[in-house]
């Protein structure tokens, strides 16, 4: 044999499409997603988002009828996001019974029962500053942001939400949270901490859907994107505080961190594909720079690849009606 020529020939495992399936180490599908939805009060018309082209923002009396659709389609959970016209200083309307996050809940659960409902659990679209809580002199007050959660979680749970999700990046949130539900009789109702949250750029598109009044940024809360120990570590504090599953996001720029997750804890991990990350594709498939589906694919089975058991994605309903595209 010449020695020239390479024994060892990895692209007989890429011959033909049965080939590559077969020896294909990562698949997501359609049940490892979670769609993320917009629900705004007091309208009657969807409403489309400028900067997240194929979104909408649902309103109120026509979330029973799009949960109706996403079941159909075969989507299994929903991440609620509500569009408040009740803000106050502190987002009181999150803990009150008859409030948008009860209503969001209570809609999805009485339409479809199996559907699996995730409250998103902060303050920024009911609090007329756009903090993530309680705001103080000196920025967003931990603690008094702790009680309020606590609050908001018992609300969420009564009006039957699944998960109770904190966004807040309030130390302690999920400790205070898991106290707040035992004690007011919500044992089975789970925890998905958004337990390493970074201060993205990446979340523009979003502020934008929620009509986000936020001045400033929320880097005295959450995380440096640049810290990838720190990290693991705001993951692992949330998994001693009892959370049910942890989620990193943005999901994309942070594949190290998803891999050093799934490598230091055992329990589910969750990773979200943000607006930004909808936006870039979105736009460059737009522009024809890039073909949609394909990179939809590709960004998200990288999500899976890095660690990530479960990814949130504004994709989730193209992927459940179009499937992925290989
Ligand atoms: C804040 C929150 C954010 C998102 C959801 N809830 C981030 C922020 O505004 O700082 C972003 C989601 C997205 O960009 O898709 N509690
Ligand atoms: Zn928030």
């Amino acid at each position: 044999m010449n020695n020239n020529f390479p024994a060892i020939r990895p692209r007989r495992l890429r011959k033909s499409p049965s080939l590559r399936t077969l020896f294909q180490e990562t698949a997501f599908t359609l049940d490892d997603l979670v769609l993320p939805v917009f629900v705004e009060e007091e309208t009657s018309d969807f409403a489309e988002i400028a900067t997240m082209p194929g979104v909408l923002r649902i309103p109120e009396s026509k979330l029973a009828y799009e949960i109706e659709r996403y079941a159909r389609a075969g989507i299994r959970s929903v991440m609620t996001f509500g569009i408040s016209h009740h803000m106050d200083a502190t987002g009181s309307d999150t803990w009150s019974e008859n409030g948008l996050v009860a209503r969001m809940a209570r809609i999805c659960k009485d339409t479809v029962p199996e559907m699996i409902v995730m409250s998103d659990t902060c303050f920024c679209e009911y609090t007329t500053h756009g903090h993530c809580g309680v705001l103080h002199d000196h920025g967003v007050d931990n603690d008094a942001t702790l009680i309020n959660l606590g609050r908001q979680a018992v609300n969420a749970a009564a009006a039957g939400a699944d998960f109770i999700a904190p966004s807040a990046a309030a130390d302690g949130q999920v400790r205070a949270i898991r106290h707040a539900l035992d004690t007011a009789g919500f044992s089975e109702t789970a925890i998905m901490a958004y337990s390493t949250k970074l201060a993205s750029s990446l979340y523009g598109p979003f502020r934008e859907a929620g009509g986000s009044v936020l001045q400033g940024d929320r880097k005295q809360y959450q995380m440096n994107p640049l810290n990838r120990r720190e990290a693991v570590r705001e993951s692992l504090l949330d998994e001693q505080e009892g959370a049910d599953a942890l989620m990193v996001k943005p999901a994309g720029t942070y594949l190290d961190m998803i891999s050093d997750i799934r490598a230091a804890s055992k329990l589910p991990l969750a990773a979200y594909q943000v607006s930004g990350e909808y936006a870039m594709i979105k736009f460059a498939a737009r522009a024809g720079a890039i073909d949609e589906r394909k990179v939809v694919r590709e960004t998200l089975g990288a999500i899976k690849r890095a660690g990530a058991d479960i990814i949130l994605s504004y994709f989730a309903m193209d992927i459940a009606e179009n499937g992925v595209d290989y």
